[in-house]
């Protein structure tokens, strides 16, 4: 499929169909795709958390009850379900754990190299900590960035998705037990094979004209 028609064919799945799973082969490629994401100087200020049991599954449809139970029978009936996750801080120790990752990877090959690479880290971080004070919003905007390449990444090999931000994060993260790991829940991502009864299937696909859209210098 080439880029055009797989952002054209996809769509939003409204419902999945139960019991049918996925090609490990297709998972490990979008779990790739979300490892290799890029980030903001390479914060990678994120976490995943990829439910692919009935169970697992039902962990996370807990927290999609009162005004999204909408969204509890796609978390249920998909293959997999992927809690989109940011850290709670951009802390010291994860810092020096990039760092140390970095090293390890073979990334400083001339002197002053690492010590370079910290202090612009650092510099960021600094700039959102104390002047723009949006840290969470910065990794935040990561994780998003994340979730883009993995619903590109889904229809490129022809899996169905669904993004949903109708759920209680806080139930999740309690679930999930993701605050004491220095984690919050942002986004769900749900893959799997649509059902007949995903009616989004059968809709034309909306979006604003070209002109809207586009400036062209
Ligand atoms: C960040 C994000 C959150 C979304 N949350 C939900 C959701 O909770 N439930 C749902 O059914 N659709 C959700 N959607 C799907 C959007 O409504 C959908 O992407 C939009 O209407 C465009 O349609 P399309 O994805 O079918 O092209 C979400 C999409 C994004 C990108």
């Amino acid at each position: 499929m080439n880029l055009i028609e797989a952002t054209q064919s996809r769509h939003t799945v409204k419902a999945f169909e139960a019991g049918r799973t996925l090609p490990q082969h297709s998972i490990d490629q979008l779990l790739a795709v979300l490892r290799n994401s890029p980030s903001s100087v390479n914060s990678q200020p994120w976490h995943f958390v990829v439910a692919s049991t009935e169970e697992g599954r039902a962990r996370m449809a807990k927290a999609a009850e009162g005004p999204f139970a909408y969204n509890q029978p796609k978390i249920r009936d998909a293959s997999h379900v992927i809690a989109l996750c940011m850290r709670t801080d951009m802390d010291e120790a994860h810092l020096k754990a990039i760092l140390a990752q970095e090293e390890r990877d073979g990334r400083f090959q001339v002197d002053g190299a690492k010590a370079g690479q910290d202090k612009s880290r650092r510099g960021y971080v600094d700039l959102h900590r104390y002047e723009l004070r949006d840290v969470p919003q910065w990794m935040e905007k990561q994780v998003y960035l994340a979730l883009g390449g993995l619903l590109l990444g889904a229809a490129m090999l022809g899996i169905d998705a669904t993004p949903m931000e109708g759920f209680d994060q806080r139930a999740l993260d309690l679930e999930l037990g993701l605050r004491e790991r220095g984690y919050t829940s942002v986004v769900l991502a749900a893959l799997g094979y649509r059902s007949e009864a995903d009616f989004n299937a059968k809709l034309p696909k909306s979006r604003l004209g070209v002109d809207e859209v586009f400036t062209f210098l």
